[in-house]
Formats: C-alpha cells, sequence, structure tokens
C-alpha cells in the first residue's frame, strides 16, 4: 500500500521519482508519435483499478484515469454517491467487496484513518489519493518537478539519490497534507523546509514526530524548522511553496482561516524583503486562490505550476507500476 511518503525508503522514493521521469519521456514521445507509450501499454491490460473518492477532485482524478489508460487497463471511477460505502455499508465490507473484483484501489477520503481501514481489510495494494494528513501521490510529482528544475546544478551521485541535498524549500501557509508529506521527503533526501504559518496553524506535534522520523539512517537528512514570520521562512529558499488556506473539510472555518492567514500571501515582495535566494521557483498543487498568491507570481516566469500538475500523471504511472504491477517493489 502506498499511504504516505512514510511508507517509502530514501532510495525508493528516489527510485519512483526517477520512474516518472522516465515516463515522462516516453508518454510524450508516444503522444509525438501518435501511438500508445510501448513500454507502458499492456502493463494493466485486463485490470480495473477502483477509484473511491469522497472528496472533489481535478488533477488526481484525471491524472489517474490517464495513468491506467495508457497502461491499458480500466480506470472505474466511483464518486461518493455511485455506491453504499459512508451510507449504507461499512468501510470493512466495501474493502473486501471491492478489493476481490479489482486490482488496486486508489481512495481519497477525509481522516487518514479511513485510507488505512481499507488498506488493512484489502486484498490489493491500495494507494491514498489524499486523506486529512497526506497526499504522497502529489509530493512524488513535486519532487519530479524539483528534480527538472535544479538537477543541473546538483548532478545526482548515483542513479537513486536525486542530488537534490542543499537545496531550501519555504512553505508559507497552512501546515495541512501537502505540507505533511512534502516535509517527510525533503527530509528523506536532504532537502532543508522552513515552515512559516500564523499562530496555532503549525504543525501538530505528533506529526512533527512522523516527519522527522523520516531522517532515521539517512546520512544527510534535510532540516525542518518552523516560524510563524513568512519573511524568515523564504530566507535563502531555493523553492517558494503554498497551498490552499482551506483544506476541503475546513469549508465551516473559512471566514477564521482567512483572517488568520492575512500577511501569508506569498508575493515578489515577499520573496524580496525576506531574501530568496535569486532564480527561486514558485510551486503549489492547485486548486489555487489568490489569496494564497498573487498572479504575479502564480503566472510568472518563475512559477512551475502548470509542469507540476502535468507531472502528476507520470507519478501515478510510477506508484501504478510499483504498487500494482510490481507489487508494492519499487525498483
Ligand atoms: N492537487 C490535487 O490533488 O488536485 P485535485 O484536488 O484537483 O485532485
Ligand atoms: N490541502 C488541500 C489539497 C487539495 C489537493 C485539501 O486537502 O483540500
Amino acid at each position: 500500500h502506498l499511504m504516505s511518503i512514510s511508507d517509502l525508503s530514501p532510495a525508493e522514493f528516489s527510485r519512483l521519482v526517477l520512474n516518472a521521469s522516465s515516463h515522462k519521456a516516453a508518454i510524450r514521445a508516444a503522444r509525438d508519435a501518435g501511438q500508445p507509450p510501448q513500454s507502458l501499454y499492456g502493463k494493466l491490460t485486463g485490470q480495473t483499478v477502483a477509484m473511491m473518492f469522497s472528496k472533489r477532485s481535478t488533477r488526481t482524478r484525471v491524472s489517474t484515469e490517464a495513468a491506467v489508460t495508457v497502461m491499458g487497463g480500466h480506470p472505474m471511477f466511483l464518486g461518493k454517491d455511485d455506491i453504499q460505502l459512508g451510507v449504507n455499508e461499512s468501510l470493512l465490507d466495501t474493502s473486501k467487496v471491492i478489493s476481490s473484483m479489482t486490482s488496486c484501489m486508489v481512495a481519497r477520503v477525509g481522516p487518514h484513518s479511513d485510507v488505512a481501514g481499507l488498506a488493512e481489510h484489502s486484498a490489493v495494494p491500495v494507494i491514498n489519493a489524499l486523506s486529512d494528513d497526506f497526499h504522497p501521490l502529489q509530493t512524488i510529482a513535486d519532487f519530479q518537478t524539483i528534480h527538472e528544475a535544479f538537477r543541473q546544478r546538483q548532478p545526482p551521485s548515483d542513479t537513486t539519490s536525486l542530488g537534490l541535498g542543499g537545496l531550501k524549500v519555504a512553505w508559507v501557509g497552512d501546515s495541512n497534507n501537502v505540507l505533511f508529506d512534502l516535509a517527510t521527503a525533503c527530509i528523506k533526501t536532504g532537502v532543508d523546509i522552513a515552515v512559516a504559518s500564523p499562530p496555532g496553524y503549525g504543525i501538530p506535534a505528533a506529526m512533527k514526530q512522523v516527519i522527522l522520523s523520516a531522517g532515521a539512517g539517512v546520512s544527510s537528512p534535510g532540516r525542518l524548522s518552523e516560524t510563524t514570520v513568512p519573511e524568515e521562512a523564504v530566507r535563502g529558499a531555493d523553492i517558494l511553496v503554498t497551498d490552499t488556506w482551506v483544506s476541503m473539510g475546513q469549508e465551516a472555518e473559512a471566514q477564521a482561516r482567512v483572517r488568520a492567514f492575512a500577511g501569508y500571501q506569498i508575493t515578489r515582495a515577499l520573496a524580496e524583503r525576506g531574501g530568496a535566494k535569486p532564480g527561486w521557483k514558485f510551486m503549489h498543487c492547485l486548486p489555487r486562490h489568490q489569496e494564497e498568491v498573487d498572479d504575479d507570481v502564480f503566472y510568472g516566469p518563475q512559477s512551475l505550476v502548470f509542469d507540476e500538475a502535468e507531472n502528476r500523471v507520470y507519478a501515478a504511472v510510477a506508484a501504478l507500476e510499483a504498487f500494482v504491477v510490481n507489487k508494492g517493489k519499487v525498483v
């Protein structure tokens, strides 16, 4: 199962990112030639991947459906009003039934315990497509994007290392699911990450432990720091990142959150005041709202957001290949 980036060793995580890059080259070349990519087509022939989504999605849904299709399988989208789960049937029964008929369950849920519960009772691999705690498919695509933008500066020393050690990510905004997996990956790959959130919106203590434990056994783990001052986080950063201030499920808190996050919008002025590195890049998992990043940065030359979104499909192919085709072996 792929529940979070914590499930992967640093070498496995790097391998998934590098595999995603190879799939990008193959899929783009095949598209230009008007053919299905030979290296992937057939890997899931005759197999169904159930996609159980209890929340909205553009990128995760489309990238997963496209990835399964490119591999010759059948993506079966099951929205929250399509199946009995949560209304008329338990998680345990649903998991047993769906996993007896398919090759994989890709699930978007609220509480993380829901996707963990599916995995516990499933006969097939389960991939977390976003829970309240983690978003591993996003993090694979994010690191593919970082690798594409920064690899020339720091060539990898071996084929399973991304060679990104020493970079600094500044996360300015809410401490949420996307951050938790991104920070875990930073620790594993030697990338420093500084997080600036308003008082009361920092990383919960238990989650901080999970993130920091990613450094066990890593020779030069990335360092995690926290502040309430956006300029402090941005100092010396290579990549500025944010996400929505109001995640799905937090709609009732929207007004209070927007008030609390005033002053945390990413702008060129913030990057300059804080002293981000020359040539800094901007990333956002999307969907985006203007309050967390202005148009100048979001659509500007430093923005990687649309490469990052496209990379979701290659990340999905890499994850399906590892967890479904290769039964959890990341090679
Ligand atoms: N980034 C992301 O997961 O987007 P969706 O919610 O549209 O899937
Ligand atoms: N933090 C956001 C991510 C959406 C992709 C949410 O959970 O709604």
